[in-house]
C-alpha cells in the first residue's frame, strides 16, 4: 500500500474510529458506544455482583462503573494452557471538567468553573465549539438513584481567547492561562433574576426531562463538537479528539471481533480503562483491581483451579496500547534524533530503560515478529534523555499480574491537543497487527 494515497478499506475502518469518537464526548460515552458495538455481536454483559458461569467460545463484556470496560471471547483450548492474550487501552483524556458548584457570575456574564483533568494544551480549548457530556446522577419519581448520560451536542460554552491588541506579546511568548482565573469558560449573559446555578439546572433538566430540582450531581466532560476529519493530499491524516486513546480502542475491539479472535485457541481480552491521564489508581483503573479481579472471576467461571489461574498467568501476554510521539519537522530539538516515529510507517514500539514503558528485548521482538507475519512495519520510539518520559497503562497492569508486556502505538502529533492528529494508514495496520496477536501461536 502506498501511503500517499490511502485505499477505501482502509479509509472505511478510519472512517470507523472517526465515528467512534464523534459518537463518545466523554468516557462514560465512549464506553457505551463500544458497549452497542459488542452487543450487536452477540457479548453478553456480565454483572460482577452476579454468579458467572462460562464455556469456550463465549462473548461476555463487564463494565466497572460506566467509564472502564472488559469485553473477552473464551478460548477454545485449555485455560491454564493457553492463558490470556490482552490489549490495554485507555477510555479518558485530558481535558475540562465542571466543578459541582461551577456555574457562577461575574459580572453581567454567567460561567462555568472548571477543574482541569490530566494533562491537556489548555491553549488549544480556546475558540472551539465547545459542548457538554457526561453522566447526572438524579432521584427519579419513585425516589430511587438514577444515573443518565447526557450529552448536549451543539456548541454550548466557550472560551475565548483575548484580542491580540490586549495581549500584544502571545505570538512570542505563547498563551499562558491561569488555571484558576482564566479558565471558567462562558455559559451566557445573565438575566438578573435567575441565578447561574438556576439557569444551569433548568439546561440540564431540559436535556434530561427530569425536574431540575432532582439533579443531584454529575461528571461533566467538555469537548469539542467538531466531528473527525481526513485531512492531506489522498486523506492519508485523521484529525479529531481522543485520539488519544480511542484510536488504540478502536483498534484492539475492531481485532476483538474477527473471526480469528473469535475462534481463537487463547482467551482475547480488551480491559479499556479510565483515569489513565491521572495516574490509574482507581477502583477501575488499571492501577486497581479490575483486571486482576475479572481474569480470575474468568478462571473461577470456566472451574479452573487456583493453580490453574496462575499457570494461564505464567503464559499470558499484555499488549499495551496508547499512542506514540509522531516526528513534527519543525520542532527537530523536540526528539531523539535517532528514534524519529513517522506517521502512517506503522505501529511504534515504545521502548524506556527505566520502565515507564513495560517493552523489553523478549517481549519486542514478539511484537516485531507479529507485524512480520501479517507484512505490518514497525517502528521504535525512545524518548529524548533530557526530557522526562511520559508513561501508561502497561507498567502498571504488567506489574499487577505479573505477565509480560510490550508498549505500543500509533504514531500522532499534538497528543492531548483538543484536537489531534494521526494517520489513517497506521490504524489498519495496528487492526491487522493486533488480531493477529489474539490469534496467532507467536507466543
Ligand atoms: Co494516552
Amino acid at each position: 500500500m502506498s501511503a500517499s494515497v490511502v485505499d477505501p478499506a482502509v479509509k472505511a475502518q478510519a472512517r470507523e474510529l472517526l465515528n467512534l469518537i464523534d459518537a463518545s464526548p466523554s468516557p462514560w460515552h465512549a464506553v457505551a458506544t463500544m458497549e452497542t458495538r459488542l452487543s450487536m455481536h452477540g457479548f453478553r454483559r456480565l454483572e460482577e455482583c452476579e454468579r458467572w458461569t462460562l464455556r469456550s467460545g463465549g462473548r461476555c463484556y463487564v463494565v466497572r462503573d460506566d467509564s472502564s470496560i472488559i469485553a473477552f471471547v473464551v478460548g477454545a483450548g485449555a485455560l491454564a494452557e493457553t492463558g490470556f492474550r490482552i490489549v490495554g487501552a485507555h477510555t479518558d483524556s485530558p481535558g475540562l471538567r465542571v466543578k459541582p458548584n461551577g456555574p457562577n457570575r461575574a459580572g453581567r456574564m454567567a460561567r462555568l468553573g472548571v477543574e482541569v483533568y490530566g494533562g491537556p494544551i489548555l491553549a488549544t480549548f480556546t475558540d472551539r465549539d465547545l459542548s457538554l457530556a457526561g453522566r447526572i446522577t438524579l432521584s427519579n419519581e419513585s425516589g430511587r438513584l438514577d444515573t443518565r448520560l447526557v450529552d448536549f451536542d451543539r456548541p454550548l460554552v466557550r472560551l475565548p481567547n483575548l484580542a491580540i491588541h490586549m495581549n500584544r506579546k502571545v505570538n512570542e511568548e505563547g498563551l499562558r492561562l491561569d488555571k484558576q482565573k482564566e479558565l471558567p469558560v462562558i455559559l451566557s449573559v445573565l438575566e438578573e433574576s435567575l441565578s447561574p446555578r438556576d439557569q444551569f439546572l433548568e439546561l440540564l433538566s431540559e436535556r434530561l426531562g427530569c425536574a431540575p430540582d432532582t439533579i443531584l450531581s454529575w461528571d461533566l466532560n467538555l469537548y469539542d463538537t467538531q466531528k473527525g476529519a481526513f485531512w492531506g493530499p489522498g486523506d492519508t491524516f485523521l484529525a479529531d479528539s481522543q485520539l488519544d486513546n480511542l484510536t488504540s480502542c478502536h483498534a484492539a475491539l475492531v481485532a476483538l471481533l474477527d473471526d480469528a479472535a473469535l475462534n481463537a485457541e487463547s482467551t482475547a481480552v480488551c480491559a479499556f480503562f479510565d483515569h489513565e491521564e491521572i495516574g490509574s489508581q482507581s477502583m477501575k483503573g488499571a492501577d486497581g483491581r479490575f483486571l486482576p479481579d475479572i481474569l480470575e472471576r474468568i478462571a473461577f467461571g470456566l472451574k479452573v483451579d487456583p493453580e490453574g489461574y496462575k499457570r494461564a498467568l505464567a503464559c499470558s501476554f499484555l499488549v499495551s496500547a496508547d499512542m506514540a510521539h509522531a516526528w513534527q519537522p519543525n520542532f527537530p530539538a523536540a526528539y531523539e534524533p535517532d528514534h524519529h516515529v513517522i506517521v502512517n510507517d506503522g505501529p511504534v514500539i515504545k521502548v524506556n530503560a527505566n520502565l515507564r514503558y513495560t517493552s523489553e528485548s523478549v517481549s519486542e521482538a514478539i511484537f516485531m515478529h507479529l507485524c512480520e507475519r501479517v507484512d505490518v512495519p514497525c517502528q521504535k520510539y525512545s524518548h529524548r534523555t533530557d526530557i522526562p518520559c511520559g508513561s501508561t497503562i502497561g507498567p502498571m497492569a504488567s506489574a499487577g499480574l505479573g505477565i509480560r508486556s510490550v508498549d505500543v502505538g500509533s504514531p500522532m502529533w499534538a497528543m492531548h491537543s483538543i484536537r489531534e492528529s494521526a494517520g489513517a494508514l497506521d490504524h489498519t495496520y495496528m487492526i491487522k497487527v493486533l488480531r493477529c496477536f489474539f490469534s496467532s501461536d507467536v507466543l
